[in-house]
């Protein structure tokens, strides 16, 4: 994939984007670049500007400040039909008072036998054949928006634009859609960027996560490195469970506040105080005493089908609480509840030091 290595000319280029709204600053000058056949998504908590971003780059917004280029040519003064990206927003916005067809053919110039072929193969695509003479009103939430996706898909547009497009739709159909959009994405090899707040669909469908905050831009990577080497501690919480340690670098040992004893060795790390993260996947939990572990009890265990999340209390580091995932079968084994002694140790290759205190 080329543009994972930076070296193709980015379809779209955000330049120095601003927005405000009155006094609100909600993006604060954004630089990204979008390439041909990604799949792009705009991740972070309500309010960090996700939605203004997309509606910017859609052309339903007008931007404050910066540049949008598509191939080299500034399109910041083109109306969204001028732009001509497909379009797709949380509510499935089909005419209620179209056929399916109608509704699909919408998004295409021009009727006949070959929009009629089109919206066939659309439906098709889209896993509805059969269904252009239904109403709206005659389809589950999921069908509704598989339908709004082939009509945005219609006029085979150069960017494909998603507003959260699954979150009004039930946990499984949310999951089974988003593998069948994903899936389409790949095939069709089309542009895409979607905004959600779901961590987890951002890491299943992307392949590149823009993770937002208060307005800018956190850290770009592919859904790996967001997850692995998290910039900040903003996205190492955000994008999943991260055990975040507070202490300090000294003597390149890291030592939690209050702690009588160091947790690991790292090289080449800054001395002061910092944020040791480590994702409780990543805790090693065993009941053998084991001289590379430290002694720990178990707080709590909360059974989760395939894994389980054990709260562990370690009073040589102060007393922290880590939290540690254990897969089923190795649980079994350790055959352990609330108030068992432990040892745990954390794998160095494993460890993230993110320096500062945290509060920034
Ligand atoms: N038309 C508007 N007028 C005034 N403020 C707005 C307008 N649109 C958005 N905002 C503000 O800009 C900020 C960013 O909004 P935006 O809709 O982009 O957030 P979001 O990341 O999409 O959030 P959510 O996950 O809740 O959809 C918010 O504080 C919002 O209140
Ligand atoms: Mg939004």
């Amino acid at each position: 994939m080329d543009f994972l290595l930076g070296q193709t000319e980015p379809l779209l280029a955000i330049r120095g984007l601003g927005k405000t709204f009155g006094r609100h600053v909600a993006l604060k000058t954004i630089d990204l670049d979008v390439h041909e056949g990604e799949f792009l998504s705009f991740l972070g908590p309500s309010g960090c500007g996700k939605s203004t971003l997309l509606r910017i780059i859609t052309g339903l917004e007008r931007q404050s400040a910066g540049t949008i280029s598509q191939g080299g040519r500034d399109i910041s003064a083109l109306s969204p039909v001028g732009r001509g990206f497909g379009i797709l927003f949380q509510s499935y916005a089909l005419f209620p008072n179209l056929t399916v067809r109608q509704n699909v053919a919408y998004g295409l110039n021009g009727a006949g036998q070959e929009a009629d072929a089109r919206v066939a193969e659309l439906l098709e695509m889209v896993g509805l054949p059969g269904i252009g003479g239904k109403f709206p009103s005659q389809l589950s939430g999921g069908q509704q928006q598989r339908v709004a996706l082939a009509r945005a898909l219609a006029p085979s547009p150069k960017l494909l634009l998603l507003d959260e497009p699954l979150s009004a739709l039930d946990a499984k159909v949310r999951v089974h859609l988003r593998e069948q959009i994903k899936d389409l994405q790949r095939r069709l090899g089309i542009t895409t960027i979607m905004v959600t707040h779901d961590q987890e669909e951002a890491l299943a469908m992307a392949d590149r996560i823009v993770v937002m905050n208060h307005g800018t831009v956190e850290q770009v990577g592919t859904p790996g490195c967001i997850y692995r080497h998290p910039a900040s501690l903003f996205v190492a919480s955000f994008v999943g469970k991260m055990n975040v340690l507070p202490g300090q670098v000294t003597g390149g040992a890291f030592r939690p506040h209050g702690a009588a004893a160091a947790v690991a060795l790292l090289q080449g790390v800054r001395e002061g105080t910092a944020q040791l993260c480590v994702r409780p996947e990543d805790v090693e939990v065993s009941v053998a005493a084991d001289v590379a572990g430290v002694a720990a009890s178990v707080e709590s265990v909360e059974f989760l089908g395939a894994f389980t999340r054990l709260r562990l209390v370690v009073p040589a580091w102060g007393g922290v609480v880590l939290s540690a995932d254990v897969a089923a079968r190795q649980m079994r084994d350790l055959a352990i509840g609330p108030g068992a002694p432990v040892w745990i140790a954390l794998d160095p290759a494993r460890l993230q030091l993110l320096p500062g205190d945290g509060d920034a």
